[in-house]
């Protein structure tokens, strides 16, 4: 009854990780480390292998007797995947038929699949459902929507089932300080607030004031990294219990400015956010935030953390690790 989870070091990954073990589930971590961290294990297990490693991961499911599989490995770089396309395809898509297929050699049928609420682009309206377009923006979430129809085909050819959860702004970190994000590695806005606000990098850069919004910058659905890593505990018993095969926005249903995050920051801080308003960011949606409808119905699963309460937890991580995993 092991759970295997790749890029169980990264980011989501190693909170979900974190949860799954405070609730007794036996869990093996499946990393490069190219980008994930061994301290943000917390003393879980760890096979540093590749998702493109079939024999690996076969001889681990079969030895560590996996039912279920949370798939986090991959790249998340949207400017990035526009630039090198197919270290998006080869590790994003053609890594996780990789994975399906070592699964399926033994006979393991479930997976929680890391999805983006990207794979939507700017939606037509706001809250965004599951039925919204399909209309991914970039390479990067061309190889999430991809993903998600491979895993519905072995679906139909092998009987795989899959929780396709398609995440809006994850953000924060552990209550307690002890993980968190890598700031070396993200250019998210949260990471960026915190590193003006601590004097590690210039002005934050506020992309455009003047959209149809209600302070003229964009809106966006903040979600707390905990409350993430329980949809995946929750999409796994539902996997468990023979759910069906379903995409569910992870989200708040509640949209936050770019001027609100820099006010929640203030608050949390009690300092001031150095900040300039500069052009428009090419690309961006004016709004998004999810219609948390679905997940509710399907897992019984509702955010619980408000932006000042995940703003406060990034705050309390990243001021007492200056350097990352590497303070
Ligand atoms: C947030 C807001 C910017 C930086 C990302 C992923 C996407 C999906 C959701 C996972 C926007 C503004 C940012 C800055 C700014 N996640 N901003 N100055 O673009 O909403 O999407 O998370 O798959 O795929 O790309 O996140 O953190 O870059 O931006 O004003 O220096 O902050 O315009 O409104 P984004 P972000």
């Amino acid at each position: 009854m092991t759970i295997l989870v790749t890029g169980g070091a990264g980011y989501i990954g190693s909170h979900t990780v974190r949860m799954l073990r405070e609730r007794g589930r036996d869990v093996v971590v499946l990393d490069t480390l190219e980008l994930g961290h061994r301290d943000a294990l917390l003393g879980a297990e760890l096979v540093v292998g590749d998702i493109h490693d079939r024999a690996l991961v076969t001889d681990l499911c079969r030895s560590r007797g996996v039912t279920q599989v949370v798939h986090f490995a991959a790249y998340k770089n949207v400017g990035e995947s526009m630039i090198r396309p197919e270290k998006y395809w080869l590790n994003n898509v053609a890594g996780t038929v990789d994975l399906v297929e070592a699964m399926l050699a033994a006979e393991v049928r479930n997976i929680v699949f890391s999805s983006s609420c990207s794979v939507n682009g700017t939606p037509p309206a706001v809250p965004v459902t599951e039925d919204a377009p399909i209309a991914p923006e970039s390479v990067y979430a061309e190889s999430k929507a991809m993903v998600e129809k491979i895993l519905g085909w072995y679906g139909v050819t092998h009987g795989l089932t899959a929780v396709n959860l398609r995440y809006f702004n994850a953000a924060g970190a552990s209550e307690d300080s002890r993980i968190g994000e890598d700031w070396t590695q993200s250019l998210n806005l949260i990471p960026l607030v915190m590193k003006a606000t601590l004097g590690k990098r210039p002005p934050v850069q506020v992309f455009g004031d003047d959209y149809p919004t209600p302070d003229g910058t964009c809106v966006r659905d903040y979600i707390h990294v905990d409350d993430l890593a329980d949809a995946h505990i929750r999409a796994l018993d539902h996997l468990s219990e023979g759910g069906a095969t379903v995409s569910l926005n992870v989200g708040t249903g509640i949209g936050s400015s770019v001027l609100d995050v820099i006010h929640a920051a203030e608050r949390v801080s009690g300092r001031t956010v150095p900040y300039e308003i500069v052009a428009r960011r090419t690309g961006d949606p004016v709004s998004t935030y999810a219609d948390p409808t679905r997940i509710r119905a399907v897992l019984g699963w509702a955010s619980t953390k408000t932006l000042d309460q995940i703003v406060d937890s990034a705050w309390r991580w990243h001021s007492t690790h200056l350097d990352g995993y590497g303070s």
